[in-house]
């Protein structure tokens, strides 16, 4: 008992005399903080860990500093199309943070539909881009990928995004993200992106993203879905990106069969992989849950719901049998329908455990050091 206390006794030391010397910077951010740590420990280490052993790690890694200071010296900016805000686009908008952005600057959209192509460049860290719960905003846009670009070439799947993010720390909340180009089956190049995120250390709460085929691109960096709606026929969730989706709704609307995603990894040593938790998964058509795009493609899915639509076999090695048994497609726990097939191919893995624990939870895409509470 005598040692524990002790131990207890440091552990709150530590944590008070951060906390000091944060509010000793802004008194919003002891406050924050707290918030930040309690959302942290009830995410990362409700399944298993105890709330000390938390605390510790947290006292001891810490959430990165650059963003601490982000945090620190926010700033608001209001996007309204009745010129009530400060701006009427969000284009405008962005375009008045100065390059090399260092604080958290919120551009908080008024409801309506944005008919903008938006690029936010890698210098531009630390937005978000904030709507209404009761009534998002929309992000539209049609380009495809084989539709010509200003230099008369087409512009490619990389290019077609309606909104592309190459910076880090970006958040979006109460969004609605579209690409609107219809997908004619048989025809080529009809891909069109809703979202391409590129940067690490992005999260998302409560967006939407609607498109036909490629409707996200989840490129790379560490990310994280929260109650996001993901709607699309074909891969409409791809890309080389390590994250986690979290209590989404997946919703196919192919005609035919088609893959919900196709993760990129090609090679064992690369660290991304797309993990789906508590997820739903409906709409039309016959749908694999992933597709192999690379040999060493890794896609988890725990304790989802899948409806019928879900292929028996689960799973597509998009036709090269090399690639059976160094990808890594496991499920856990799901349920529907279309969960438990017998009929799933022999080198999909049903997960024990030991094996699921690195995956259902935000330790997958190290959400400790930068996920703070939105
Ligand atoms: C998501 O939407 C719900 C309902 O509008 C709201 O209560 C919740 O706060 C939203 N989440 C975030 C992160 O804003
Ligand atoms: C995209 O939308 C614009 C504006 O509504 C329209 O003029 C254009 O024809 C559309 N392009 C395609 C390829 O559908
Ligand atoms: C999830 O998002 C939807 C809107 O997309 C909202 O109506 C709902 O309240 C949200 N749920 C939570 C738990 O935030
Ligand atoms: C699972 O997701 C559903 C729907 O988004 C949500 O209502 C529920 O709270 C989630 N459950 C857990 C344990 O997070
Ligand atoms: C899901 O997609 C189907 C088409 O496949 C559509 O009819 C349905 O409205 C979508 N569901 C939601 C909740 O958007
Ligand atoms: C894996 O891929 C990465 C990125 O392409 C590369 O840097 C690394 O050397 C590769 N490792 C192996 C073992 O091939």
């Amino acid at each position: 008992m005598v040692p524990k206390f002790h131990f207890q006794v440091i552990i709150i030391f530590l944590l008070s005399s951060w906390l000091c010397i944060t509010s000793s910077l802004d008194t919003q951010i002891g406050a924050d903080f707290d918030k930040w740590v309690s959302w942290n420990v009830k995410n990362y280490y409700y399944e298993k860990k105890s709330t000390l052993e938390a605390k510790r790690n947290l006292v001891a890694a810490g959430p990165d500093l650059k963003l601490r200071q982000a945090e620190s010296n926010r700033i608001r900016i209001r996007v309204s199309q009745d010129g009530a805000g400060d701006f009427k686009t969000i284009t405008e908008a962005l375009n008045s943070v100065p390059l090399r952005n260092t604080r958290r600057v919120i551009v908080s959209i008024a409801p309506g539909v944005y008919r903008e192509k938006i690029m936010i460049p890698r210098t531009l860290a630390f937005i978000t881009l904030l709507g209404d719960g009761g009534d998002p905003p929309t992000i539209t846009g049609n380009d495809t990928a084989s539709f010509n670009g200003r230099d008369g070439t087409p512009l490619g799947t990389f290019q077609s995004a309606t909104v592309a993010v190459d910076a880090s720390y970006f958040v979006a909340i109460n969004i609605k993200f579209e690409n609107s180009a219809p997908h004619v089956i048989g025809r080529r190049g009809e891909q069109g992106v809703a979202l391409r995120i590129s940067g690490t250390k992005a999260a998302f709460y409560n967006c939407t993203f609607y498109g036909d085929q490629d409707t996200l691109y989840d490129h790379k960096g560490l990310h994280y879905f929260n109650n996001c709606s993901i709607q699309g026929s074909v891969d409409f969730i791809f890309g080389s990106g390590r994250s986690l989706y979290q209590n989404c709704y997946l919703n196919s609307t192919t005609k035919k069969v088609a893959s919900i995603t196709a993760q990129k990894r090609t090679n064992s040593s690369l660290e991304s992989g797309f993990s789906f938790k508590n997820c739903t998964i409906t709409g039309s058509g016959q749908v694999y849950l992933g597709r192999a795009w690379g040999d060493y493609s890794r896609v988890v899915f725990s304790y989802t719901y899948m409806d019928k639509i879900v292929l028996p076999k689960g799973w597509s090695d998009w036709g090269d049998q090399n690639r059976d048994s160094r990808v890594y497609y496991g499920e856990y726990k799901c349920s529907g329908p279309g969960a438990n097939s017998p009929g799933r191919v022999p080198w999909a893995r049903v997960l024990t455990d030991e094996e699921a624990e690195p995956f259902i939870g935000t330790q997958f895409i190290e959400g400790d050091t930068w996920l703070i509470s939105p």
